[in-house]
């Protein structure tokens, strides 16, 4: 397709040094995995077709967009054994592009110039390669006497290895292009070390049949840390984060205290959004123009209308409408939705149930399975008894209704509308528009209980 190169991205490998279930390029990076931040990169150099290499059974294929060709590595281990699994999805003629699904900061700009020089050289393989990293544990670059490439040495391992090789600090990045017929040409002649084969083999039998390998030097230091350890992710998260809040500095959002607050990948934020100390919006928010989130508040795959503020409270796959307010101290469970203007006060747990336009919640409540009208007030202590033991049932309560403190609405329950409930009561029945319901005893005075006590104390 055009001048679109062919990205093959290699996210089979076992990362057994995570020390973790998961496979390694599934690990998350500020909410999205190793492997969809490539292949986001990939997207974004107009990368086409874009192949993912994963094992059999892994999960990985699992999660590949329908835009992305999974191709499986049954055989053989290592990064060549990885490419070649991929021969028969890829013409000869094309240009190849191999990226390894652990450089989550891979960037689309570094693609795109790999590409061109590549182009420009003539090269049958062209490497990336930087000298601004700790060097520890990548494939070194020895150069030949002219500075030309002659191979690259791997130091996970270091025994055995001499002083001269170790202090070598050009790494491999492990990104490359290359000429897809050179490519497999070269891969079938290399042979195995412990039983892996190794893609990087392939540099010097291209250039030993005469073929040009050309290197691109680069400055990009977070394009080539590459996670190999959890420790390595938490580096690469720590930049990932910096630069989602700088984004959205950058997009007019105010941070009370950037340092401390924690953004993923896929949340937006309008123009003029306050965020303030200790927040954490994760997964997939929207967050409206002129919002007031925070000081510490988490908010996870949520929306939050403009103009709304959520303090001090936790919210979970919750709608909060435009100019609503939440907390302090709010819990917002699944199925939440909190109308415009609408407020779920301090110490208020909400689950699946709408609040109308203007309705309140204000204090000290649990309101579950509910639908609340538009400019309704809830009295502070209201439970939703919504489960009888067996089943979960709504309570309905009308538009403009009042209900007094601690009314206990046994659902399923119909409030009418402009209705009100007495204090503490204990709501069995429907109550019909305009009522009042009150279900409690009569309160019955004892005269001069005291005296009769206080006598009966002191034994008279
Ligand atoms: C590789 C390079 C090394 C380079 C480093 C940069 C080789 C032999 N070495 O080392 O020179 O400095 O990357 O980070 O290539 N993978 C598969 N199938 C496999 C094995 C690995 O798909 O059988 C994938 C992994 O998921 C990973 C990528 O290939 O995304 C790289 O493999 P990894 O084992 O991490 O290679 P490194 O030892 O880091
Ligand atoms: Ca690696």
């Amino acid at each position: 397709m055009g001048n679109s190169p062919t990205v093959l991205i290699m996210a089979a490998g076992r990362g057994t040094r995570m020390r973790s279930a998961l496979p390694k390029v599934l690990h998350p990076v500020c909410g999205r995995s190793m492997l969809d931040w490539v292949i986001e990169a990939a997207r974004a150099a107009e990368a086409d077709p874009i192949l993912v290499v994963s094992r059999p059974g892994d999960g990985v294929a699992e999660t590949l967009a329908d835009d992305v060709i999974s191709v499986e590595q049954v055989a053989g281990e290592g990064t060549g054994a990885a490419v070649l699994a991929a021969r028969d999805r890829i013409d000869e003629n094309d240009t190849v592009v191999t990226l390894s699904g652990d450089h989550p900061l891979i960037s689309p700009e570094l693609i795109v110039e790999l590409v061109a020089t590549h182009a420009q050289s003539g090269a049958a393989a062209t490497l990336l390669t930087t000298d601004q990293l700790d060097p520890t544990g990548y494939g070194r670059v020895v150069r030949d006497a002219d500075g030309g490439f002659e191979r690259i040495v791997e130091t996970k391992e270091t025994e055995g290895l001499p002083g001269e090789l170790l202090a070598l600090r050009e790494i491999n990045i492990g990104c490359y292009a290359f000429g897809a017929g050179p490519l497999f040409s070269a891969l079938e002649t290399i042979a195995e070390d412990d039983g892996e084969r190794y893609l990087t083999k392939v540099f010097p039998a291209i250039a030993a049949g005469g073929l040009g390998v050309e290197m691109l030097n680069t400055t990009d230091v977070s394009s080539a840390l590459g996670v190999n350890t959890r420790l390595g992710l938490a580096e690469v998260e720590r930049i990932a984060r910096r630069r989602i809040v700088e984004r959205h500095a950058l997009a007019g959002v105010y941070f009370a205290l950037p340092e401390s607050v924690v953004i993923d990948a896929d949340v937006t934020i309008g123009p003029d959004a306050e965020i303030g100390a200790g927040v954490l919006l994760t997964g997939t928010c929207e967050v409206g123009p002129g919002a007031r989130i925070g000081p510490q508040t988490s908010i996870v795959d949520s929306f939050v209308g403009e103009g709304a503020t959520i303090l001090h409270s936790h919210v979970v796959q919750s709608r909060v409408e435009a100019g609503a307010t939440v907390g302090p101290f709010s819990y917002l469970r699944p199925g939440a939705e909190i109308g415009a203007a609408a407020k779920a006060g301090t110490f208020v747990e909400i689950k699946n149930s709408k609040l109308g336009a203007g309705a309140k919640v204000p204090h000290l409540s649990y309101i579950g399975d509910a639908d609340i009208g538009a400019g309704a007030n809830v009295g502070a202590g209201a439970i939703t008894a919504n489960y009888d033991g067996f089943a979960k049932h709504r309570t309905m309560i009308g538009e403009r209704t009042r209900t007094g403190v601690h009314t206990s609405f046994v659902a399923p329950v119909n409030v009418g509308s402009d209705a009100y409930t007495g204090a503490g009561s204990v709501i069995t029945e429907d109550v019909p528009d305009g009522a009042l319901g009150i279900s409690r005893p009569e309160q019955r005075n004892i005269e001069g209980y005291t005296k009769r006590i206080d006598k009966e104390r002191a034994g008279e």
